[in-house]
């Protein structure tokens, strides 16, 4: 048994998945996920058991398994589960990865505040680096969170991007889409070195 820290997660990441663009996405929603345990915690509310470093686990870990699966969609997390029998996983993280491609996996509907965090941010960080990239600068800098949503409301652009999976943080996690996409664009901001842009 391995014990699961930042180390062994981001090592665990860059071993099952090479694609740079993939792995920074992988960092990017971990990054967002310690924003919004931070945000969560200044508001007092109530995160769980899982610590600020494994929300930041979860997001590095929630996809690692996708280039290995991505022409079999329905083995998506559980390829990751299988791998996280080596480590000492909480239950409560376990979870959320059960809940990830629930969709398609029909293990465990997303119920905790992290698990629909994971969900509604997951969409968000990828339509935010489709804004910067048509930014002149194509730098997450230029990016402003009334640009990510102008463009949000632009049917056309990054049409494959499911607004409703965003748009959920009011219902779901009881954040405004506002608060939602200043929260996330701050967090990848901050990482813009590691996230290349
Ligand atoms: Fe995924
Ligand atoms: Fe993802």
């Amino acid at each position: 048994m391995q014990k699961l820290t930042l180390d062994s997660a981001n090592e665990l990441l860059r071993d099952k998945m090479k694609n740079r663009n993939l792995q920074r996405h992988c960092f990017a929603v971990g990054k967002t996920l310690v924003a919004f345990y931070d945000y969560y915690r200044s508001k007092g509310r109530d995160t769980g058991t899982l610590s600020r470093d494994e929300w930041e686990i979860t997001g590095i870990l929630h996809d690692s398994d996708w280039e290995i699966t991505t022409d079999n969609p329905e083995k998506h997390t559980l390829m990751l589960l299988d791998w996280l029998q080596d480590y000492e996983t909480p239950e409560e993280m376990l979870n959320v990865f059960r809940s990830h491609n629930n969709k398609i996996t029909h293990l465990r509907e997303p119920e905790t505040l992290l698990e629909w965090t994971l969900e509604c941010c997951d969409e968000l960080t990828g339509f935010i680096v489709a804004v910067a990239l048509v930014m002149p600068e194509k730098k997450l800098s230029a990016v402003s969170t009334e640009r990510v949503l102008k463009k949000f409301k632009q049917k056309e652009f990054a049409r494959q991007v499911d607004r409703t999976q965003i748009t959920q943080c009011e219902n779901k996690v009881g954040v405004d889409i506002n608060t939602f996409i200043d929260v996330t664009l701050s967090a990848m901001q901050r990482e813009s070195d590691l996230l290349g842009l």
